[in-house]
């Protein structure tokens, strides 16, 4: 099964997608997620998008599709995977598609969370992730056990380069103008299952499993 998670920002297409793939056992590939470790690192890649990023502007094809290509080619992608982030423009789309022909997949579903302009800038103002092993939280709705703290390897919560007020606001435009398209692409391709992203993360996860669990 190959999936599309898609959405705005803040959307919860990270936390959804961390279910999926371990409900599901398909990798996640999330392409901010690859950037971001690309600028920990200090590759080319990330020397490139690092300023994009900070601007909320989409970082170059030449990167993207790149990386994205390179990962769909690895081992653990042949039975499913779900991007994340990924494609965000409609020559992104029509990329994607090339791409899995020449790895003789398609994909076999788009889900779409829906989710008001309110509630995003909630989500993302008190959104914190762990610097070391990735872990999202936020600050009220999934919150850490203590406070500031990854449950997980203990490490104090950062808020991300790119969660700024001013950024934000310019992330939302670029996915209205840009991303947004993108909808009725894939209705036009009926493969797109639009799912309300309003209410808890688990209230989410359940919309999402009855969709997988009886197409799949
Ligand atoms: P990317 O990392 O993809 O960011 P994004 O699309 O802006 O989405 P986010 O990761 O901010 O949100 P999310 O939907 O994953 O929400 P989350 O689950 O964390 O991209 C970042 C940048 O990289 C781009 O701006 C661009 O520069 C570049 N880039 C990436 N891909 C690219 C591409 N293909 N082409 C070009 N450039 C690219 O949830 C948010 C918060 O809400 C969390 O705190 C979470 O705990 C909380 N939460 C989630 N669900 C709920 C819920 N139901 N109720 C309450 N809280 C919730
Ligand atoms: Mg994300």
């Amino acid at each position: 099964m190959n999936l599309i998670l898609f959405g705005p920002p803040g959307a919860g297409k990270g936390t959804q997608a961390e279910f999926i793939s371990k409900n599901f056992q398909m990798p996640h590939i999330s392409t901010g997620d690859m950037l971001r470790s690309a600028i920990k690192n200090g590759t080319d890649f990330g020397l490139k998008a690092k300023s994009m990023m900070e601007r909320g502007e989409l970082v170059s094809d030449d990167i993207v599709l790149g990386i994205v290509e390179e990962r769909l080619k690895q081992n653990d992608c042949t039975n499913g995977f779900i991007l994340d982030g990924f494609p965000r423009t409609i020559a992104q789309a029509d990329a994607l598609s090339t791409i899995l022909d020449k790895l003789d997949q398609k994909l076999d579903y788009v889900l779409a969370l829906d989710v008001s302009d309110d509630v995003i800038v909630k989500r993302l103002s008190g959104r914190r992730t762990c610097p070391a092993c990735g872990k999202g939280y936020h600050i009220l709705y999934e919150s850490p056990v203590n406070e500031g703290l990854c449950n997980v390897c203990n490490t104090p919560l950062v808020q991300r380069d790119d969660d700024t007020e001013e950024t934000v606001i310019n992330r939302l435009k670029v996915y209205k103008e840009q991303t947004e398209p993108l909808v009725e692409y894939y209705r036009i391709n009926k493969i797109l299952n639009v799912v309300s992203g309003h209410g808890t993360i688990s209230d989410i996860q359940q919309r999402i499993n009855t969709i997988l669990v009886n197409r799949s």
